[in-house]
């Protein structure tokens, strides 16, 4: 067996499965962070450890685009207790101020401990002396401690892609100790806000026993000559491949397309968009109440505005994300039903996920973009809006309860809870003066262009180096 310097382990390999039988290959899956590792990996000797998304199935390594997928199995029944049950209805809503109400479930914790156990596995199967080793995400917070128990000599860093939740919601858990020890495994753990990495650190010295001040913590190890080991929790903001969402913005077919989506819709003078998972964190529901308002209101009219929902299917077999689809399709249907006419619509609503290419045509195609997540680790569709508006125009409705608020501090910034504030907000984008929304197009787009994903992964990986003994 090959042997690896440098190891990526997260729940979801970064290739989806495409064709059948004899077309059947594999295709990289949107997403920045395997744009951005895949260079490192290359140069490192490197591999990506995770499932490959088809239950109850062995799956050999391969090689695809130059990178070594190491394909995790996961039964049917683990899809269930693992990654629907523990991962997404206990620790999502958990994580995500319990927006949903979280379930605990003793069988749920065990299916998670024995894959989590699974991963590491395959990480120590294959990791060179010394190598280094970096987890992704809440699905695998035990993984750290795990890899350390077993190769003490491995690097191990770990990113949490969404929110670390205040340690008065985060004590709720029944695991909450063995959580914290997992996590603590690692040398490096890299949060999407301060407040992310301080509510961590708070809840390690709370519940397990962490000592150390602010963010740079201390566990007890007695593996170790001084008994002691140093762990660091710190902020790494995650970005988008800005200059790739830049040159499909630039592409004459994109532009067409955009203008082709608009005509489409009975070209109105201001189109709206909202692109989202179907998830409950998203705030759907208070964009569309917003929307429905002004419509009732009459400070918006059908024909002149348009709102663009693009929910992308997610985690469909769980019982929230179900609840929420009808739900969601229960009011889009209730505002069309009241407001459409034989010409005009004014919710385009799409159960569907599209290509980049798409995504960018609607980004353009778009005038006021609505992230209104209720909370949401960084929200990296607001910096796809903002990479793709090359030349000025458009506005950013932000939640600042989503990472990129830190960000992007020149969008509107708004709390989604607010309907008449929300709603305010949606007027002024509409009518934004075009100098002023270019200035602050422009500043954030600068900020995306300097600060994209290749930068993330290379300072938390160079952090990582520098923590290490
Ligand atoms: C969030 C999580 C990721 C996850 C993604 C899609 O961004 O942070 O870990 O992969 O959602 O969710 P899914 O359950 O389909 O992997």
């Amino acid at each position: 067996t090959h042997i690896y310097d440098f190891l990526v382990v997260s729940n979801r390999l970064p290739v989806d499965r495409v064709g059948e039988g004899e077309d059947a290959g594999w295709r990289r899956s949107p997403g920045g962070l395997v744009t951005a590792l895949a260079p490192v990996m290359e140069k490192s000797d490197g591999a990506w450890v995770g499932w490959h998304g088809a239950p109850d199935e062995e799956v050999e390594p391969f090689e695809h685009e130059g990178i070594s997928i190491l394909p995790v199995p996961l039964s049917a029944g683990e899809v269930e207790t693992y990654y629907e049950g523990f991962s997404n209805a206990t620790l999502w809503p958990l994580y995500h101020d319990v927006i949903a109400p979280p379930e605990f479930h003793r069988t749920w914790w065990d299916a998670y401990r024995k894959v989590n156990q699974r991963f590491a596995d395959a990480v120590t199967a294959c990791a060179a002396d010394g190598a280094t080793v970096w987890v992704q995400d809440y699905q695998l917070q035990l993984v750290p401690a795990m890899l350390r128990r077993q190769r003490p000599d491995l690097k191990i860093g770990f990113f949490n892609h969404i929110p670390f939740p205040p340690q008065e919601i985060f004590a709720q858990l029944p695991w909450r100790r063995q959580v914290l020890e997992g996590l603590l495994g690692a040398d490096l753990l890299g949060f999407q806000r301060p407040n992310d990495a301080s509510n961590f650190a708070r809840a390690a010295r709370r519940y397990a026993g962490a000592s150390g001040k602010g963010t740079h913590l201390v566990v007890h190890d007695p593996t170790r000559h001084d008994g002691r080991r140093e762990v660091r929790a710190e902020a790494f903001p995650i970005s988008i491949d800005t200059a790739r969402i830049a040159e499909l913005a630039s592409r004459p077919e994109i532009i067409e397309r955009a203008r082709q989506i608009r005509q489409d819709l009975g070209d109105p003078k201001v189109i709206m968009l909202g692109v989202d998972r179907l998830d409950y964190t998203k705030g759907i529901r208070h964009r569309l109440k917003a929307f429905e308002e002004l419509l009732t209101d009459g400070r918006v009219k059908v024909g002149e505005v348009t709102l663009i929902q693009v929910a992308s299917p997610s985690r469909e077999r769980v019982e929230q994300y179900r609840l929420l689809r009808e739900e969601i399709e229960g009011t889009v249907g209730r505002i069309n039903g009241t407001f459409d006419t034989m010409q005009h619509t004014a919710v385009r609503y799409l159960h569907h996920s599209y290509p980049t290419e798409e995504m960018v045509a609607l980004y353009l195609a778009a005038d006021v973009m609505l992230v209104t997540a209720l909370r949401d680790g960084m929200n990296l569709v607001a910096k796809e809006y903002v990479a793709s508006r090359l030349d000025g125009t458009g506005a950013l409705i932000l939640s600042e309860f989503a990472g990129a608020a830190d960000q992007l501090k020149q969008a509107l910034l708004i709390n989604p809870h607010d309907i008449a504030g929300l709603k305010d907000s949606i007027t002024t984008a509409i009518n934004l003066p075009p100098g002023i929304a270019a200035r602050r197009m422009k500043t954030m787009r600068r900020q995306v262009l300097v600060h994209n994903v290749e930068e993330w992964s290379s300072i938390f990986l160079a952090r990582l180096k520098e923590v290490c003994p």
